[in-house]
């Protein structure tokens, strides 16, 4: 973990292309001769048997038959190494050509060592908090024989209705694709055939995260452009990153389920980023798509996914029932099966799989919870917390503090802070903020304990009366409120983004004591915090934090750490404002910001829409806290931005070079953000996106020069003929600590 802290320092500034690395060994000859050698050797039904993937039964013996006759190429859910073990020697010894099965998982922010969700790592803005998670994530897993997660989750999400917006990067595209891409390489190390790698699997491909009105399987409908521009790149990052596979998605875009669909699997993945990996379905989403309507019966839907460009299917067993009839009657070629068995050959081989198929079986006692794997979860969830308001420097808490209130459904509950998605993480490791609280402060000052409330849905006003009643003896109060693990992930959306149960009477209650409230929401989403925010004195947003967030946030919280996290995703006011973010096309009456609003309009005003722009009559124009947004213990001052040219060349790197200054009284470290507009194209154009970010760290008073580097190519977007190309014209740049805040300054692309 030392070589990845020394790594991570010199890593930050350079350009997002510069860290992309293929660790898959591409175009390797020895590999497609053996991988032509063995499918020579096999029947139809072993071809097609290799494009099965069973969820594991739990019973060996049954598993075994199918093994043996080679009807399955992988197994998803297996974790315990003497039954993968088991399970691995069957096919090897007992099958008529020994090929290794392939063992899944979801192994989405730690195996055992659980990180912060994903959503709360892209709140660092550090591409390696998410190569560190993912590969303590690779060798926890490995250790039991686990060769395959099924992430990263690099789904675009500007909506927090949808409970899976925890389980990615949030609403930017550069953002996402920077994170990715550092957790397909943590995933997959240095070459996949080392046995602490793992396989990555970019998912959901594509669009699963536009689902409409945020209810989870919805539909999409993403125009071609906007695929393009916003939906697309993080997974092709993820292909340059060397992603051994991808996951189709659930959802069906403009009429066209995922999984059957060839312009997104043939065209744009194997065409035009020549990936040669495997893709595998979302579960059971091929046979979904006779839900979708998209096909009449499971032969159908095997027809369909397959001809599309799909290779391995997922638990819904249509491709072994109906692909050999499918053959025989020519719906399906045989060279497309053959296609697809080289692609899971490919991976198995680049595994080392058929060299080195089993694990050692005590491998994992050594390996899990190690202390350098808890270090970087802790250090992940300091990097992630967002402190979004600190009234009267509050925060850190000074030693004049001398009791504090603990309070809140979330200061104890190990579970719940873990998050969606960990099905090996373990509760009784969870450190949570009140034991840390107590471990590092408890001989010197007095700790009150009184949750309030059991959980986080809970409807308890006594338990609200007692908990203000306690911490009303307390100098600060610290409450720790949010969401339950089950409240966010798959299939868990919601409508309403208050605070659960009485957590906003716990709220209110506990600010109406007088004394102040330091508010710690960990949560799967941005939540509609508005007034709780304004209840308090100072607001720490931590996300779900893993396994190590009570220590982290008692670093913060004290002052041991500084927080720097900044929001992946804007935070709305209230519901109605969704999607809200920050990437927007300006409409042509654009928000001034000077809009009347419902108390402002007079009774039985005039009826006129002149001069009124796009906004919210109740909520105005603005979220709560926009992308990017972030405070510190110390505060820090932008100037002097110059660029190293006012008009450049398509085939020129700008350069872009700014001052950053401490100005306040603590070491901390800044997101500092790079923003473009492309002013005017031959579509509208977003009024800002992210292109660069980079985490500087000064002490106080300390200024430093820092510079971007930005090709120009990088401008380059799908435009009015569906070309990628950079339209010459004026752009405005920003340099700063969020996306609303800092001065433009503008440059010109020349032809
Ligand atoms: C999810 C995937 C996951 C798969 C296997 C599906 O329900 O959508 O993200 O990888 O299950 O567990």
């Amino acid at each position: 973990m030392k070589a990845m802290k020394f790594f991570s320092a010199c890593l930050f500034l350079l350009p997002f292309v510069s860290c992309t690395q293929v660790a898959t060994n591409k175009g390797d000859a020895a590999t497609e001769k053996r991988v032509e050698a063995l499918l020579s050797k096999m029947t139809l039904e072993e071809k097609i048997g290799q494009m099965n993937q069973i969820s594991s039964y739990g019973n060996i013996e049954d598993m075994s038959s199918l093994i043996k006759k080679g009807e399955v190429g992988s197994i998803l859910n297996e974790i315990d190494p003497v039954r993968i073990n088991a399970l691995q020697r069957v096919a090897i010894e007992e099958s008529r050509l020994g090929i290794p099965l392939l063992m899944a998982r979801d192994v989405i922010h730690g195996f055992k060592t659980i990180f912060p969700i994903p959503l709360g790592q892209a709140a660092s803005f550090n591409p390696q908090v998410a190569k560190d998670g993912a590969r303590v994530a690779a060798i926890e897993a490995s250790s039991v024989g686990i060769r395959w997660t099924f992430a990263p989750m690099i789904d675009i999400a500007r909506d927090p209705r949808w409970g899976r917006i925890a389980e990615g990067c949030g609403e930017d595209t550069y953002l996402t694709s920077v994170m990715g891409a550092a957790m397909v390489e943590g995933f997959q190390g240095d070459s996949l055939n080392n046995p602490t790698s793992i396989a990555a699997c970019p998912k959901h491909f594509v669009g699963y995260g536009a689902a409409e009105g945020g209810r989870d399987y919805n539909s999409t409908f993403i125009p071609e452009r906007r695929l393009r521009n916003v939906y697309l790149p993080p997974f092709e990052a993820a292909t340059k990153a060397g992603a051994a596979t991808f996951m189709t998605s659930f959802n069906d875009n403009d009429g066209v389920p995922s999984t059957g669909n060839t312009f997104i699997l043939k065209d744009v993945l194997r065409g035009e980023w020549g990936f040669d990996g495997l893709v595998v379905t979302d579960w059971a989403s091929a046979s979904e798509m006779i839900s979708h309507g998209f096909a009449a019966d499971p032969k159908e839907a095997a027809m369909k996914a397959v001809n599309a460009g799909v290779d391995m299917e997922m638990v819904s067993y249509t491709f072994v029932k109906e692909l050999p009839e499918l053959v025989k009657e020519g719906k399906v070629k045989e060279s497309t099966i053959d296609e697809a068995v080289r692609n899971i050959l490919r991976i198995k081989y680049r595994l080392g799989l058929f060299d080195n198929p089993y694990v050692d079986e005590k491998l994992s006692s050594t390996v899990m919870y190690a202390p350098s794997h808890l270090e970087a979860a802790k250090q992940a969830a300091v990097e992630s917390a967002i402190l979004l308001k600190n009234d009267k420097g509050i925060l850190p808490l000074q030693s004049s503090v001398k009791t504090v209130a603990v309070v809140g459904p979330m200061a104890n509950a190990p579970y719940e802070q873990l998050g969606t998605w960990v099905f090996d993480g373990e509760k009784n490791r969870t450190q949570t903020p009140l034991n840390a609280i107590k471990e590092m402060v408890g001989d010197k000052l007095q700790v009150i304990y009184e949750p309030g409330l059991a959980y986080s849905r809970e409807k308890n006003p006594a338990g609200v009366a007692k908990a203000a009643s306690a911490a009303s003896r307390a100098d600060v109060i610290l409450a720790f409120v949010g969401e339950e693990s089950i409240l966010s992930g798959e299939a868990h959306c919601l409508a309403d983004l208050d605070l659960q149960g009485d957590q906003k009477a716990l709220i209110a209650a506990l600010a109406k004591t007088g004394k102040p409230v330091v508010t710690v929401v960990m949560a799967g989403r941005p939540l509609t915090i508005g007034k709780e925010v304004e209840e308090s004195a100072a607001v720490l947003y931590s996300f779900h934090p893993g396994t190590m967030g009570g220590p982290a946030l008692a670093d913060l919280l004290w002052g041991k750490a500084v927080p720097s996290g900044k929001t992946p995703v804007t935070f709305p006011k209230m519901v109605g404002q969704i999607p809200v973010y920050y990437a927007h096309n300006n409409t042509g009456r654009p928000a001034t910001r000077n809009e009347v609003l419902l108390n402002d309009i007079a009774v039985e005003a005039g009826q006129t829409s002149l001069g009124c722009t796009s906004f919210y009559m109740d909520a105005g124009f603005d979220p709560l806290f926009p992308f990017g947004y972030g405070l510190s213990y110390t505060t820090f001052k932008y100037s002097n931005v110059k660029l190293s040219s006012a008009a450049l060349k398509k085939n020129e790197v700008l350069t872009v070079t700014f001052d950053l200054e401490n100005t306040g009284k603590y070491e901390g470290t800044e997101v500092a953000q790079l923003y473009v507009q492309d002013k005017v194209g031959s579509v509208t154009r977003p009024v800002k996106e992210l292109k660069r970010f980079a985490r500087v760290t000064l002490k106080p008073g300390e200024k430093k020069s820092v510079s971007f580097e930005l090709p120009i190519s990088e401008l380059a977007f799908w435009n009015i003929d569906m070309a990628k190309v950079v339209e010459p014209g004026d752009f405005a740049l920003w340099v700063a600590s969020d996306s609303q805040s800092g001065e433009n300054v503008f440059f010109k692309v020349i032809d």
